[in-house]
């Protein structure tokens, strides 16, 4: 499959075979492709909570998911998350392998970009989950899965759920796993006239 092809076959899916189990090299491809994905300055600030025990995924479909089937019938459930404050924490890592030049600006430039601008350091964080997921939801189809990217529920309590630290933000959650339903046509596409401009507003 084309990457043209992978995008226009992806769609969100509702409804999977719940006895179906990824191998789990089809999980390490798809885990090891979603990280391919950029991010700013290369913080990889993104963090993925593999939602495995039936007991938490039958937890948060029933109590804060709005009862969404895929919640528990996926093979795989990810939540995404990302560490805001990422930039401040060794950030000579994101660039070990760069020339030194090459390292020293980047980094360099790191501090003073985020520093005391809350609003961007979450922008960031929220900007490098959407690349991951759409990476990963891609990969997926590539290997002949299906998938559905989820917000539909209750951020501030699946977060206490999984411990998330005080300094990283929830995305939403990512189900992939073999779809068993079409997926209704595209609800409403707006024409591209309506979306792009030229060169301003
Ligand atoms: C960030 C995000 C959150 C979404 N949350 C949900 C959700 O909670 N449940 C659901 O069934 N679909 C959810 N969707 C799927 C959208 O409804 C779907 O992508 C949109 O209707 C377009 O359909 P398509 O993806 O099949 O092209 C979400 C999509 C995105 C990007």
């Amino acid at each position: 499959m084309n990457a043209i092809e992978a995008i226009y076959k992806r769609r969100a899916v509702k409804q999977y075979d719940s006895d179906h189990r990824l191998s789990a090299e089809e999980e390490q491809t798809l885990l090891t492709a979603m990280i391919q994905a950029p991010t700013s300055f290369n913080i990889q600030h993104w963090r993925f909570v593999i939602l495995r025990d039936p007991e938490l995924r039958a937890k948060i479909r029933k109590e804060y998911g709005n009862d969404q089937a895929q919640m528990t019938d996926a093979s795989l459930l990810i939540l995404f998350a990302a560490d805001m404050k990422a930039w401040q924490k060794n950030p000579e890592r994101y660039w070990a392998n760069a020339p030194k030049e090459v390292s020293d600006l980047l980094v360099g430039w790191m501090g003073p970009f985020h520093e005391g601008r809350e609003w961007l350091q979450r922008d960031e964080a929220q900007r490098s989950i959407g690349m991951a997921m759409q990476t990963v939801m891609l990969a997926a189809q590539e290997l002949g899965y299906q998938s559905c990217p989820m917000i539909g529920f209750d951020l501030a309590k699946v977060a206490e759920l999984v411990k998330l630290p005080d300094d990283h933000v929830i995305g939403p959650m990512v189900a992939i796993g073999k779809g068993i339903k079409e997926p209704w046509p595209k609800p409403g596409q707006l024409p591209l006239e309506q979306l792009v401009v030229e060169n301003s507003f």
